[in-house]
């Protein structure tokens, strides 16, 4: 008799392998270093995950958002050259024990001895040096999304170094996300006669700091920012120059899922230098063809590829670059821009000996996560290689689709940040 139970002990312990995981050892550690920084009462995330409950009532949505990439919002996967810095994906592991915790009925473990915290991801800025904030406050009025610029101008005399950056949001509810862009020189003057057009703070922006308006000047893309990290410091102790004069344009994108939204007046945090041991720079690369209508997305069309390989350097010479890229450049960071009609986008190098290597790949492209990726290693561009850009669109519409600023118009850009 008692053999027998050791046995049956021994073949329901086969049966089964290990025991299932808990919250409190095993889900907890991964929703507290990787989602709750959003999915918080008051956060960005439209519901919490910061306890047992909460967890559970959303068991089964955490394992289909983690399994099919959506959460967190990360939409590189890896490339060949190193991969990124700061990559909050989740390992196969972590995904996995999330799924067999839904599929063993969500247990709660022992609340006083929770799992060993994940490696916390890296960020957050080592000084404040300014802050500018949007003028006045403003509350949403498109719904549920809205994409509104704000004019800052920037104060310092002499020019600077930024090195990085954070976003404080007003309400942290409803700011979604946060692309910043440099307006210097001249076309300073711009933003803020757009902004005076009407008594309603800032103005409508979808695709870029120039609204529904012809693109009119380079776009120089700052960076973006990301509710819910503690900020960013550019790679490798680089920094983007501002020159004085300059306006930063702030191009926030509000999402009520609430059903009235509040008012929000978002600042931004600014780390800056004198001097830095690499100067960066934004360095669009995309076809120009494109930008003349050649960009045509049919209507009801679906794996619509638009592809340009060439050397990006006299893109970059026509576009305003700062940089000296004669002898070449590193890429230091990618921010793919596609509008809402985008799938998927990859950018590679192919170098003169006929090697490749993939830089960035966007499996699932989603307009309302657009983040800089930085690299863990720059890639060298030489002359004689060549930088070869893929976008895959969808049109469910009935309209052709065509290169444009607005929000049923396209785009296939690679910004590159690039260092000398
Ligand atoms: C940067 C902020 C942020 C982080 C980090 C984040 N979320 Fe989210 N999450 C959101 C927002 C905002 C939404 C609302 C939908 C949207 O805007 O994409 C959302 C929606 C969701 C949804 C419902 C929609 C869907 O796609 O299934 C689930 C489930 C979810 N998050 C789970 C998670 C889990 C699990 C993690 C951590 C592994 C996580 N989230 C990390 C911001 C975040």
């Amino acid at each position: 008799m008692r053999l027998l139970s050791v046995a049956t002990a021994a073949a329901v312990v086969l049966a089964c392998g290990t025991p299932p995981p808990t919250f409190h050892q095993d889900v907890r550690p991964i929703l507290e270093g990787r989602c709750v920084n959003c999915h918080v009462s008051g956060g960005v995330g439209p519901f919490a995950l910061d306890s047992y409950a909460t967890a559970k009532a959303m068991g089964p949505a955490l394992v289909d958002s983690t399994q099919k990439g959506r959460m967190p919002p990360w939409l590189a996967t890896g490339n060949d050259t190193g991969g990124f810095l700061r990559d909050p994906s989740l390992t196969a592991e972590q995904k996995d024990v999330l799924a067999k915790w839904v599929a063993a009925g969500m247990p709660e473990g022992d609340a006083k001895k929770p799992g060993a915290a994940l490696e916390p991801i890296a960020g957050g800025l080592e000084r404040v040096d300014l802050t500018l904030q949007m003028p006045e406050p403003y509350t949403p009025r498109t719904l549920p999304d809205d994409y509104r610029c704000f004019v800052l101008r920037w104060p310092k005399e002499t020019p600077t170094y930024v090195t990085g950056i954070n976003g404080v949001p007003g309400n942290a509810k409803i700011v979604h996300h946060v692309a910043l862009y440099l307006v210097d020189g001249e076309v300073a003057r711009y933003p803020p006669q757009w902004d005076a057009e009407d008594a309603v703070p800032g103005y409508e922006c979808f695709g870029g700091p120039f609204g529904n308006r012809p693109q009119q000047f380079p776009v120089k893309l700052l960076t973006a920012w990301l509710p819910g990290s503690q900020g960013q410091t550019f790679p490798r102790g680089g920094g983007v120059l501002i020159p004085p004069g300059s306006t930063v344009v702030l191009q926030m994108h509000y999402s009520s899922l609430e059903a009235s939204p509040g008012a929000d007046q978002t600042a931004m945090q600014f780390s800056l230098a004198d001097t830095v041991s690499r100067r960066l720079a934004y360095q669009p690369f995309l076809k120009f063809d494109w930008i003349a209508g050649q960009m045509e997305i049919p209507a009801n069309s679906t794996d619509v590829v638009h592809e340009h390989r060439a050397d990006p350097r006299p893109n970059f010479g026509l576009l305003g670059s700062s940089l000296d890229t004669t002898r070449g450049f590193n890429l230091e960071a990618v921010m793919f821009h596609m509008h809402t009609k985008g799938r998927r986008g990859e950018l590679w190098l192919h170098k003169a000996d006929k090697t490749r290597q993939k830089v960035l790949e966007i499996p699932r492209w989603d307009f309302h996560w657009q983040q800089e990726y930085q690299l863990a290693q720059p890639v060298r561009f030489s002359p004689g290689d060549e930088l070869r850009l893929r976008c895959v669109f969808e049109n469910t519409g009935t309209k052709a689709s065509n290169w444009g600023e607005n929000s049923d118009e396209e785009m296939c850009v690679a910004n590159i940040l690039s260092s000398e």
